[in-house]
């Protein structure tokens, strides 16, 4: 029998390519938007095949209706604790009284179990909805996808396209960076949400490179020079990070602040997956390094 699949978040950028991936696999997709949910983003998933259901989060009823018959949750919402703790607790709520089986939360990161509470704000939001989901009896999964690979098209310290530099923090010139595009992520995560049961986590990258293996990939693509360099330590780093976010306190409301940003990059560099689960449903074509960078290095030659 078909699954039925219900994705919160629909409308977003990864939502979107979850809900196409499931339909792809022949799934039964349901989009949970909302009243402001952008109109023409919800006619291009019902051209798709997929049934919106409009809910508000706060209407416990709504979200209730939208979980019957649904095997499993998958929530790509993004925000801040308003979304990621209460909205998605809203959402749980409802799977568990209509007996929803699997649900997999907006997690979709590098992983934040090692990590240290207070390094990181959004991750420490996640923490926050595991700590709540981990208490029930819904079983969860979360995928952790390192940095989304776009991140290396945006001319951060990590590779700066303009100044033909790479960046690394501490002695990690050979240190893995787990990189991953939002297409992989949403073929694995719809492999994920499919099945009768999964591993509560599962890490993925569509390619783990270091500084140095970034330089010799770029330099090879573009046969130009692309120089290595440290930052600062990793102390320094992190210090640096407090100060920025000590003089910005307007961006506890902003849900990318630049010191978030920089948590997020810190991050990478403290922890790295150890091992893939790339593997463990054999349907996702992993793209590699050259061929993603390739997408756009020349172009910015
Ligand atoms: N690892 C990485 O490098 C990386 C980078 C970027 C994002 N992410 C993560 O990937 C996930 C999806 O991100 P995305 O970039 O696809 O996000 P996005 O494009 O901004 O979409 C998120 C969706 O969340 C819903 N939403 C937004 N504000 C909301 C609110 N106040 N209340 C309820 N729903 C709201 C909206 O969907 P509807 O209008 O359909 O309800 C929106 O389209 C998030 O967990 C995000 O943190 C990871």
């Amino acid at each position: 029998m078909k699954k039925t699949i219900l994705v919160a978040g629909a409308t977003g950028n990864l939502g979107s390519m979850i809900c196409m991936a499931l339909v792809k696999r022949g799934a039964v997709v349901k989009a949970l938007v909302r009243p402001e949910s952008d109109a023409e983003k919800i006619a291009l998933l019902v051209k798709n095949g997929i049934e919106p259901i409009t809910a508000q989060y706060s209407d416990h009823t709504s979200l209730a209706n939208a979980c019957e018959g649904v095997d499993c949750v998958v929530s790509a919402l993004a925000g801040l604790e308003e979304v990621i703790v209460d909205h998605q607790s809203a959402l749980l709520d409802a799977a568990l009284k209509c007996g929803v089986k699997r649900f997999i939360p907006s997690d979709f990161c590098t992983d934040y179990n090692p990590l240290v509470q207070g390094e990181n704000r959004n991750f420490d939001l996640r923490r926050k909805f595991k700590a709540y989901i981990d208490g029930t009896t819904i079983q969860a999964t979360s995928i952790f996808n390192g940095a989304f690979a776009d991140i290396l098209k945006y001319n951060t310290p990590m590779l700066d396209l303009k100044n033909k530099t790479i960046g690394y923090w501490g002695e990690k010139a050979d240190w893995k960076l787990d990189f991953t595009t939002m297409e992989n992520t949403a073929d694995f995560t719809a492999e994920a949400a499919l099945k009768d049961e999964t591993p509560r986590n599962l890490h993925i990258a569509s390619f783990q490179v270091s500084p140095n293996m970034l330089a010799q990939i770029v330099n090879s693509i573009n046969n130009e020079h692309f120089t290595v360099h440290k930052i600062s330590d990793l102390d320094q780093f992190a210090n640096f990070i407090k100060q920025q976010r000590a003089d910005n306190p307007a961006g506890e409301m902003e849900l990318y602040a630049k010191w978030q940003q920089a948590q997020y990059m810190y991050s990478m560099f403290t922890t790295q997956h150890p091992t893939l689960d790339n593997e463990i449903f054999g349907q996702t074509a992993w793209t590699t390094a050259a061929d993603y960078l390739s997408l756009f290095i020349k172009k910015a030659n």
